[in-house]
């Protein structure tokens, strides 16, 4: 991108969610549950060029840190994210997102007769076979969950 073009703003304080997969921006938004009535400002850039990837998409939530569940929950649909928290301007932490090797209380599975649908008090739990493309087999029944059954459950 030419130096005279600005496409996103800089944010003061918050969250700049960078190389998420191209086209991929709103499934994170609503991953986390990001609706655009939080009365914070957000700003979400799609398929903009990258040197790393031919295209990226960027989130930029102002005010908002997030937890280590909700960098999993990113990390389930943008592999290859890069997590930077903003503090007065700067960025002063850079965290590339990594799933852990087993996946807890975070998705169900997409098997309805497993047991972990059931009323019994087992919580989901999987291993994570691959992270892109997203292939999650369940501990219980062996089900593979894949981006799309992710993403029916936000
Ligand atoms: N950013 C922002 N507001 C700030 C500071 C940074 O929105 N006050 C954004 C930048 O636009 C960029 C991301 O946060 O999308 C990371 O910033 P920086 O580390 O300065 O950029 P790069 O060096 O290009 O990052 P990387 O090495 O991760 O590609
Ligand atoms: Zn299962």
């Amino acid at each position: 991108m030419s130096e005279d073009v600005l496409r996103v703003s800089k944010i003061r304080n918050g969250t700049v969610i960078d190389h998420i997969t191209g086209g991929h921006a709103l499934d994170v938004a609503k991953i986390l549950g990001i609706t655009g009535r939080e009365k914070k400002v957000i700003t979400i850039a799609i398929n903009v060029p990258s040197k790393r990837f031919k295209r990226k998409d960027i989130v930029k939530i102002e005010g908002r840190e997030f937890n280590s569940q909700e960098v999993h929950k990113i990390a389930l649909l943008a592999p290859h994210a890069t997590i930077n928290i903003i503090r007065n301007y700067k960025v002063v932490e850079k965290q590339r997102v990594k799933l852990p090797n087993l996946i807890e209380n975070i998705i169900k599975c997409a098997n309805p007769a497993c047991i972990s649908n059931s009323n019994e008090p087992v919580e989901a739990k999987f291993y994570v076979e691959s992270e892109d493309p997203l292939l999650l087999k369940c501990h219980y029944c062996g089900y593979i969950v894949e981006k799309k059954d992710v993403l029916q459950q936000f």
